[in-house]
């Protein structure tokens, strides 16, 4: 697949934008809460102010869709034009199949804004990009990101005991995937 320069999608209230570097006090914030790390892998935990805006300047120079890389999207409320969350998407070897990862700061949650941003990116990630699935994995007891999920239209996998030891604890994973005719399915039913 050819390398797509990345700009910015639309969403009613969002923009899935670019990271910039005056992102990185708003990304750190959020990105060092427990509550937002709490189910992340490893590494995430230690979110300094200088790793944040290392992290931002890298990013707003990658590009997706590149097999095996990841390329993390800003998250912005259209309302406030403030940075509210991120999302990540890693393209796998042979270029036709990601995996998507959401976060969203703790002051915005539960508005519906993670769900807008996966349905925004899963648009993209399908109609842009040509991938043929998105798949993802959650600590299952990530009660929040299993919900949205399913909500999306994923469908469940399989249950993977033991399959990650973070921060000092094994945990378990449940696996979800969406080929792309599901995700047409759903559209379709859903009249979009
Ligand atoms: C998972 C996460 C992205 C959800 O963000 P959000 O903006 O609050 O989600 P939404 O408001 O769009 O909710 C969409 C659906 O997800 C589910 N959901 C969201 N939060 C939930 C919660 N705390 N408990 C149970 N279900 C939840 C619900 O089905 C919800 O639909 P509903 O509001 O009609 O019930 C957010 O909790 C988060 O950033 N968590 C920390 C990071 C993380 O663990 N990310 C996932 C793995 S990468």
């Amino acid at each position: 697949m050819d390398t797509v320069h990345f700009t910015a999608i639309e969403s009613p209230r969002l923009v899935l934008r670019r990271f910039r570097q005056d992102d990185a006090k708003a990304f750190y914030l959020y990105r060092s809460d427990e509550r937002v790390y709490r189910y992340q892998g490893e590494g995430w935990e230690n979110m300094t102010p200088e790793k944040a805006l290392c992290f931002v300047t890298e990013q707003s120079k990658a590009e997706p869709g590149i097999p095996g890389t990841w390329f993390q999207i800003a998250v912005e409320e259209k309302a406030s034009r403030s940075l509210i969350g991120d999302c990540g998407v890693y393209t796998q070897p042979g270029g036709r199949q990601a995996t998507v990862g959401i976060t969203i700061s703790p002051a915005c949650q539960r508005q519906g804004f993670a769900l807008e941003t996966l349905e925004c990116l899963l648009a993209y990630l399908f109609d842009t990009l040509g991938m043929e699935k998105v798949e993802t994995q959650a600590d299952a007891r990530n009660a929040a990101s299993i919900g949205l999920l399913e909500k999306a239209g994923f469908l469940r996998g399989a249950y993977l005991p033991r399959n990650a030891f973070i921060r000092g604890e094994w945990t378990d994973d449940v696996c979800f995937a969406l080929p792309r005719g599901e995700f047409r399915r759903k559209n379709e039913t859903s009249g979009r």
